[in-house]
């Protein structure tokens, strides 16, 4: 019945993807905020039109919203939270897309647009799957409450605060994610850890005001150089981070973990080539898959100072400024390597420069278990609906709220990806696999039985 449902509605699932799709809820663009709020409410009415109780809860930032299924009147019915973000990345930069970023088109079997994997596509999948249940009849085997924000772009700081507030009303048994990527589109996917994240800018002054760099060259600092060699102090030679202290809260790789992620076929020729490199470089004595996945990082975002313009400008420019991400794994604390970077720099910085640091925040890593009984239960819905076993792995984005979720509401969190690894998210023609998207829905309808069959 339901995956009658699932496929007969496919035609009219898509065109209701793409009409949240046309919705620039770019989270980082203030000029966006009323996109975002148009988003909101179109979900809002959307979950409501096949039956669930739906609250949209204004906060600072963008509204959250809470969707929940009329609870099952059989008593202790396991409960399921699904959690997503209607927010997506900016589009810049524009000249590189195929299609403008916000007029989603179908081709070749994928959709194409800002937010079709990241994150909107996937969500869709799971809301799909319960519209599926509720329109066919068939008993849910599970209650389910969907809570979707829009601000996890930017570090979720509004769901962060509702979630320690309301942690009692959202507490699940269990906790399911699809905000990550398949290995390949040939291997389902249960993630079970993901980096956190430590954010900063860096300003050097020099200078009161830029200088001929001929009358002045020679008798004071460059403070963009300087930023350069603070910015190389912090890796040594051998790519691992040389800011003292950074590595002692890290929890090291375990045996099986390595094992298991040697075993992936994983092609370093293929990806570098994917990326455009001639080749890899990291931290001596790990694998690409270790450095992705279970080492922290220190990584320059972004840097300037000084003349960006057309040919030649002789100066030594008054400043320079830079941004800071370092990825963080188990167990180390945001605000901990934020104090070790900032305390080194301020030690190896020259007197003959004025340093500035701010910080921009940060956000744990997250860990779950690899063998608990909701992630088995995903692995039957996975091998049933994409026909193979699930490979494990871990992943080197973040999801801020995760940590949060685990401190705070208890349940057992599941991360099932229907991503793919050239989904393109943050970059130009981002699309989602429809055949995952189908895939997905099955996979979640699937999913909600083992979990209800799980009491
Ligand atoms: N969906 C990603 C997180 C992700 C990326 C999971 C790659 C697994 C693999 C999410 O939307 C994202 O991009 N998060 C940001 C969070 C940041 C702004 C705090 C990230 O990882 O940069
Ligand atoms: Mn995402």
């Amino acid at each position: 019945m339901i995956q009658e449902y699932l496929s007969q509605h496919r035609g009219q699932f898509i065109e209701q993807l793409k009409c949240l799709m046309r919705f620039p809820s770019v989270s980082a663009q203030p000029a966006h905020r009323r996109d975002i709020l148009a988003c909101a409410d179109w979900l809002a009415h959307h979950f409501g039109s096949f039956g669930l109780d739906v609250k949209l809860y204004p906060t600072k930032g963008n509204p959250i919203l809470v969707a929940r299924t009329r609870r099952a009147p059989r008593a202790n019915t396991p409960s399921v939270l699904v959690y997503g973000h209607y927010d997506v990345q900016p589009p810049e930069p524009l000249d590189l897309w195929k299609m403008p970023p916000f007029e989603p088109v179908e081709r070749g079997g994928k959709l194409f647009g800002r937010g079709a994997s990241d994150n909107k596509g996937q969500f869709f999948a799971h809301v799909k799957a319960v519209e599926a249940y509720l329109k066919t009849r068939t008993p849910l085997p599970v209650n389910v409450t969907f809570l979707i924000e829009g601000e996890e772009e930017v570090g979720s700081t509004s769901l962060i605060a509702f979630v320690r507030q309301r942690a009692r009303q959202l507490r699940a048994d269990y906790i399911v994610v699809s905000d990550t990527s398949m290995f390949s589109k040939d291997h389902p996917t249960i993630t079970y850890a993901t980096r956190g994240i430590a954010a900063m800018g860096v300003r050097v002054d020099g200078p009161s005001r830029d200088l001929h760099s001929g009358v002045f060259g020679g008798s004071v600092a460059n403070p963009v150089l300087a930023l350069a060699r603070l910015l190389a102090a912090c890796v040594d030679a051998r790519g691992r981070i040389a800011v003292p202290g950074f590595y002692d809260d890290v929890r090291p790789l375990q045996k099986w973990e390595r094992a298991q992620f040697r075993r992936l076929p994983f092609d370093e020729r293929a990806y570098a080539h994917f990326l455009g490199v001639h080749s890899l470089e990291g931290e001596k004595g790990y694998t690409t898959l270790e450095r992705r996945w279970g080492r922290p990082t220190f990584e320059i975002n972004g840097i300037t100072g000084g003349y960006q313009g057309p040919g030649t400008k002789t100066i030594i420019p008054a400043w320079g400024e830079a941004k800071i991400t370092c990825r963080l794994v188990p167990d180390q604390s945001p605000e901990k390597i934020e104090r070790l970077v900032s305390q080194y720099l301020r030690r190896i910085c020259p007197s003959s420069v004025k340093l500035g640091l701010i910080s921009h925040g940060g956000y744990r890593a997250f860990h779950g278990s690899p063998s608990g009984r909701g992630v088995r239960a995903a692995a039957v819905a996975l091998k049933r609906t994409f026909g193979r076993k699930p490979v494990f792995v871990r992943e080197g984005g973040s999801l801020p709220i995760l940590d949060i979720f685990k401190r705070h509401l208890g349940g057992e969190i599941i991360l099932v990806g229907l991503g793919l690894p050239d989904d393109n998210w943050h970059s130009p023609n981002e699309k989602m696999d429809l055949a995952n998207f189908d895939r997905g829905m099955l996979m979640s309808a699937t999913l909600l039985r083992e979990l209800g069959a799980s009491a």
